[in-house]
């Protein structure tokens, strides 16, 4: 019987274990959100006021893992502090149990593991180093400056998925056809599958990065999520540097894809936060501080009112 199987309907089990761990690359220099990110990584950039690494961390979580692992860089240790115990902090708010609460809730959330990747020599690099912590297992890839809304998650049906077919599994969004450019892209074809409760599933026949619109092959984009088998490592170190001489995880993927492993795709229609640059970092700041229960409603009365104003450049001007 073969390693992989192709029956993607949920009877078609094959008792494969489901990945347990999750690997954050956050070792990249964030040239797109400089200066700020000059000396704070963008990971620790506060939405509300949690960083977009713990939105990201409560993402695997919330999908049964607890294993994480961080991919740090150069100037990147506050990362791993904020998960870190603060007994200090914990004293001082001994009167206060809300804050107390939330600051444990940081510690307690996983367990959290670090790799350093030494030299920014691209994401399936970055990847690589987390072959001795994973080992042979299938692992989950969440990247650190986006994120899906909680109560409509992605990662739960592609752990699934990946272990029904034991190979790549990814996640795509639909882009305006216009944009492509700024994004991987893939071509796809039907996969025998169901949908899932969080979108559709194909089968993935190639991807491009960056491609303009008339020769993109579809306007479905690569998403920060994976999961990927223990192969991937391999594949990884056979990989040469491509594009913007980076070796390249797509490049690992195509890889694997040309030697038989299936590469699967969820293509998600739920609400995906985009922190990696100024616009979706202050679009996702937004969204999530207006759906807020605390302060939703406000902020929401004080952002209807500033847009109409002169101030805001808005209607009134
Ligand atoms: P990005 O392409 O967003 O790169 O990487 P970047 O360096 O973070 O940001 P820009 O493009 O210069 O503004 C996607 C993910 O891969 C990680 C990044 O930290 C990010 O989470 N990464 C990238 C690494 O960990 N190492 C690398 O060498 C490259």
């Amino acid at each position: 019987m073969s390693e992989y199987s192709a029956n993607l309907s949920p009877s078609a089990a094959t008792g494969r274990p489901r990945a347990a761990k999750a690997v954050i690359p956050a070792a990249g220099l964030a040239t797109r959100f400089l200066p700020a990110t000059k000396a704070v990584p963008k990971e620790l950039l506060p939405v509300v006021d949690r960083p977009v690494l713990q939105y990201i961390v409560e993402e695997a979580t919330q999908a049964g893992i607890t294993d994480v692992l961080l991919i740090t860089g150069r100037g990147k240790t506050a990362m791993v502090d904020h998960f870190d115990r603060r007994p200090d902090l914990e004293e001082r708010l001994a009167e206060k149990p809300e804050l107390l609460a939330a600051v444990k809730r940081t510690e307690e959330l996983a367990d959290i593991h670090t790799r350093r990747q030494p030299e920014q020599l691209g994401l399936g690099h970055a990847v690589g180093y987390a072959e001795s912590h994973v080992g042979d297992e299938p692992f989950a890839v969440l990247l650190g400056d986006e994120f899906v809304k909680p109560s409509e998650p992605l990662l739960p049906a592609m752990l699934e998925l990946q272990a029904r077919t034991g190979g790549v599994v990814l996640a795509f969004f639909e882009v305006d056809p216009a944009e492509t450019k700024r994004y991987g892209i893939a071509s796809v074809e039907p996969a025998e599958a169901e949908l899932t409760d969080i979108g559709e599933v194909v089968r993935v026949t190639g991807m491009v990065e960056k491609p303009k619109p008339e020769e993109a092959p579809s306007n479905l984009a690569v998403l920060g999520r994976y999961v990927l088998p223990g192969r991937i490592f391999d594949a990884i170190r056979r990989t040469e540097p491509g594009s913007g001489g980076e070796i390249q995880l797509t490049d690992a993927m195509e890889l694997l894809r040309g030697e038989g492993v299936p590469v699967h795709a969820i293509v998600y229609r739920g609400t995906r936060y985009d922190t990696g640059m100024p616009l979706g970092y202050l679009q996702t700041v937004v969204q999530i501080a207006a759906e807020r229960d605390d302060l939703g409603t406000e902020f929401r009365k004080w952002l209807v009112e500033f847009v109409n104003s002169d101030a805001s450049g808005g209607p009134n001007t």
